[in-house]
């Protein structure tokens, strides 16, 4: 592991993809899929770089664990430079990676936020639909779309259900708000001891014997699909006359009480 921002490297590279993962709220699922999608980068090539923006280092003592003879992963613990805003401040990933992946679990100012997700290319936010979760989800997307300028019709921003009972009044109570603001669940992951298994032993399910992960590995495909088809997305976003920064018209949300213009 080593500290951030002592790297040799331009975080704005072209070949660097960013995927941020985020949720203040603790247990949503924000390392399980850090480290999985970390996991699956590294078995495909070449290393990943995953950014550890929480105190505890959750993601960081995953990646001590891993074994050694597993495809390599960079680890980057990095808390007190995720919490300092501006310009310099900017993660940086190792020269030879092509996928930088941060785990960012604290509930960050404003700037912080706006400086964690500005350039990233993905961002993923796992959301269990429990009723106290949805209403902390709500509040946290209408912020991000709000204050940090996340537009979602870059096409950047997704949501994964994680542990999802389906038929639950709060699953329902979710897909409502979504499709309100028009952000797409991408993922429904099942509530599965594999996940449990794999942060143990510091690898991903994609690592683990294909009969015993079947059925999970099948719902975190559609994440790798939307995450690689990124260029695909950005094309979409140029296409509709919305990219980068533009702002967008009155997106959010009759049922947060909050409008934007
Ligand atoms: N889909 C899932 N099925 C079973 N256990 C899960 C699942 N997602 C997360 N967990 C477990 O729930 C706990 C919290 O998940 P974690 O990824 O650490 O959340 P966060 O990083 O958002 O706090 C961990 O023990 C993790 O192994
Ligand atoms: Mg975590």
């Amino acid at each position: 592991m080593h500290p951030a921002g002592t790297m040799d490297s331009n975080p704005n590279r072209d070949d660097l993809h960013k995927i941020v993962v985020l949720n203040p709220k603790g247990g949503s699922g924000k390392t399980t899929l850090a480290t999985n999608l970390a996991s699956f980068f590294a078995r495909r090539g070449p290393p990943p770089t995953l950014i550890d923006c929480d105190p505890h280092g959750y993601s960081m003592r995953w990646l001590n664990n891993r074994p050694a003879q597993r495809p390599k992963i960079y680890g980057i613990a990095a808390y007190e430079h995720c919490t300092q805003a501006g310009k310099g401040t900017e993660l940086h990933a190792w020269p030879g990676s092509r996928h930088m992946i941060v785990d960012v679990p604290a509930a960050l100012s404003d700037d912080q936020l706006y400086y964690q997700t500005y350039d990233a290319n993905s961002i993923l936010i796992p959301v269990v639909p429990s009723e106290i979760d949805i209403y902390s989800a709500a509040g946290f997307i209408a912020n991000l779309l709000l204050v940090a300028q996340l537009d979602r019709r870059n096409h950047n921003l997704a949501i994964i259900a994680n542990r999802t009972r389906q038929n639950t009044k709060s699953y329902r109570m979710l897909m409502r708000f979504l499709t309100s603001l028009e952000i797409p669940i991408i993922a429904e992951l099942r509530d599965s001891q594999n996940y449990v298994y794999a942060a143990a032993y510091g690898i991903g399910i994609y690592e683990m014997p294909a009969y015993k992960v079947k059925k999970d590995v099948e719902r975190m495909d559609p994440i790798i699909t939307w995450i690689d088809n990124w260029r695909m997305r950005r094309l979409d976003a140029a296409a509709s006359g919305n990219f980068e920064h533009a702002p967008s018209a009155g997106v959010l949300t009759p049922a947060l009480g909050k409008h934007q213009h």
